[in-house]
């Protein structure tokens, strides 16, 4: 199966230790070792916002913003590769047709941000539909998609299986207030609904309930499930 794996950069941050890393390591070479081909995107996490912060008070615009916010996503991108046994002998994809050919070449590729203007949560996304992913995992801080902040919503409550077009619903009503962040960015949802792709939003913290999910479809997050629309 192809598959993508969207792992937050609060997930592989080098501030939790380097034994995180090598646990997403092993579940992508165990991935590729079970016949899968798992394309990983990495992303900047609380690491990437410090650069971003600081870069703003020296008064960098928002384009260059954006490219130390990639910069600190390959940055991560590279812990990973360095921990796989099974990795494409290669820096991190920077772009779709690279990531592409490395998993043409040894089942896995790896990859941070892109392009400027968007998060690695709408990388996932396209990639999943360059390379015609069977599903698409976001491995995120959060344990779902819910209907409002569970951070500040004890009422909160998750969606166990949305379509593309009701995520996009969702994610809208989620970005209008201010401080309540959504587990995917709007971007992301438009290419799943665009794609038809077949994904799951979960808690990405503990790797092997990611492997899980790919291997067993077993999972506690949001399915995200294509339909005839
Ligand atoms: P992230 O994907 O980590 O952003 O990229 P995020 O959603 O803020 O982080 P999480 O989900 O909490 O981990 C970090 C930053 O890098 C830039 C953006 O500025 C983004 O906020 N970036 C990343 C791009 O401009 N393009 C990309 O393709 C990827």
């Amino acid at each position: 199966m192809q598959v993508v794996i969207s792992v937050g950069g609060s997930i592989l941050a080098p501030g939790n230790g380097p034994d995180q890393i090598a646990a997403y390591a092993d579940v992508v070479d165990r991935l590729a070792d079970a016949g899968h081909s798992p394309g990983v995107v990495v992303g900047g996490g609380g690491v990437a916002r410090e650069y971003i912060e600081t870069g703003r008070e020296l008064g960098a615009n928002e384009i260059e913003l954006d490219a130390i916010g990639i910069a600190v996503t390959r940055v991560n991108a590279r812990l990973l590769l360095a921990a796989m046994e099974r990795g494409p002998g290669a820096p991190p994809a920077s772009t779709y047709e690279v990531a592409q050919r490395q998993l043409q070449r040894t089942d896995v590729a790896v990859m941070g941000g892109v392009s400027p203007g968007h998060t690695t949560d709408a990388v996932s996304a396209a990639l999943a539909e360059y390379v015609g992913a069977d599903l698409l995992v976001f491995a995120t801080s959060v344990e779902g998609v819910f209907d409002t902040d569970p951070n500040v919503d004890a009422d909160a409550t998750k969606y166990e299986e949305l379509r593309p077009s009701e995520l996009v619903d969702v994610i809208v009503s989620l970005e209008m207030n201010a401080g309540s962040p959504a587990p995917v960015d709007l971007l992301a949802a438009k290419l799943i609904q665009r794609a038809g792709l077949h994904a799951i939003v979960m808690d990405g913290s503990d790797s092997e309930r990611v492997l899980r999910a790919v291997l067993h479809d077993e999972h506690e997050g949001t399915e995200i499930v294509p339909t005839a629309e």
